[in-house]
């Protein structure tokens, strides 16, 4: 149902009966499993969201740097390339890398719309009307909705650029990235196109580093997938009682984030009505965050149906990002 907030529009696919009800299934069907596992979806209520924010600052943490420095580069190219009038942003987060993109669009005076797509119903809002404000005369239309399950429920009007940032798409396996990438282009019209940002393979320190920062704070961000267990679910998730552990997996060339049990215990969760026992030292697959080589980037895209155009990436190799045709 579309709210209109000042010159912000506002569509939710995500209303609180669908938000529990996902939450329920993934939460009974994960913890229920050998191994244990979560969606890193739930990470991102608002707490995460500014946990994420924060990773995106610290040392460690290369890729945002990478990608905004590439956009500085770039983004005037990409802008011309994609004939795009219209924007659309899959876990637009924060959007603050996408200013670059949107003032590229404003600057050559295509920029018609903005379609920030998040799960955080309210860092989306939040930045919705923060970018509104910047752009006035740019319909911003911010739609809360999952990007596995929503893609055919997203505004269709103007010629789009489909913008997916921050390596997002690494935190889906194989097999979910060649459904979301099929559904995507089934989406897209023809002079349509999807800017994909992605992680590069590289020196395993420093991917591990990444992910496992001195400060703690993606400690923090992985363990607050148990206080939105705790708060929407009624559960009693100790969360302090969950290690951090971040790894590289060679054979599948991604990252993985656990939380460890640092001693046995039972977790009640009221809502599901169920009772999850962890052993001393059990860990529970929180995230995957998958790293690219350029080929087989460009290989998932053909087999979606789209055709791969120019590729940027920052001098160091570390990061790419792909401007690929419907
Ligand atoms: C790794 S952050 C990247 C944020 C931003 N694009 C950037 O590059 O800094 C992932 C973003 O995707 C959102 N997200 C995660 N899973 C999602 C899903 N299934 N559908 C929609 N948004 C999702 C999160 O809320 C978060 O804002």
């Amino acid at each position: 149902m579309p709210v209109s907030q000042s010159d912000v529009r506002l569509t939710s696919h995500l209303g609180d009966d669908y938000l529990s009800q996902a939450l329920e299934n993934d939460v009974r069907a994960g913890l229920s499993s050998d191994p244990k596992w979560l969606p890193p979806k739930w990470f991102y209520d608002e707490t995460g969201s500014e946990l994420f924010s924060q990773i995106t600052r610290l040392p460690e943490y290369y890729p945002t740097r990478r990608e905004l420095s590439i956009l500085r580069r770039h983004s005037t190219d990409i802008a011309a390339d994609s004939g795009a009038d219209t924007l659309v942003e899959l876990g637009s987060g924060t959007s603050e890398k996408t200013v670059l993109l949107l003032d590229a669009l404003a600057s050559v005076g295509r920029l018609r719309a903005y379609t920030p797509v998040d799960v955080d119903a309210v860092t989306l809002r939040d930045a919705a009307r923060r970018l509104a404000a910047r752009y006035p005369g740019t319909e911003v239309h911010a739609v809360c909705a999952d990007f596995e399950r929503h893609l055919a429920l997203l505004p269709k009007r103007g010629r789009r650029m489909v913008a997916f940032l921050g390596g997002t798409i690494g935190n889906l396996d194989p097999e979910a990235r060649a459904v979301f990438l099929k559904e995507l282009r089934d989406t897209l019209s023809p002079g349509d196109s999807f800017l994909l940002g992605a992680d590069l393979v590289k020196d395993t320190g420093r991917l591990v580093a990444a992910y496992d920062d001195a400060a703690g704070v993606t400690a923090a961000f992985n363990r607050n997938v148990l206080h939105v267990i705790n708060h929407r679910l009624e559960a009693d998730f100790d969360p302090d009682a969950f290690e951090h552990v971040a790894l590289y997996d060679e054979r599948n060339d991604w990252i993985e984030m656990r939380l460890r049990a640092s001693r046995a215990m039972t977790v009640r969760i009221v809502a599901l009505d169920l009772s999850v026992s962890f052993e001393e030292g059990e860990e529970t697959r929180t995230e995957i965050s998958a790293k690219f080589r350029p080929e087989g980037l460009n290989g998932e895209l053909v087999a979606a149906g789209f055709t791969p155009g120019q590729t940027y990436t920052d001098p160091t190799g570390d990061f790419t990002l792909v401007l690929a045709h419907a």
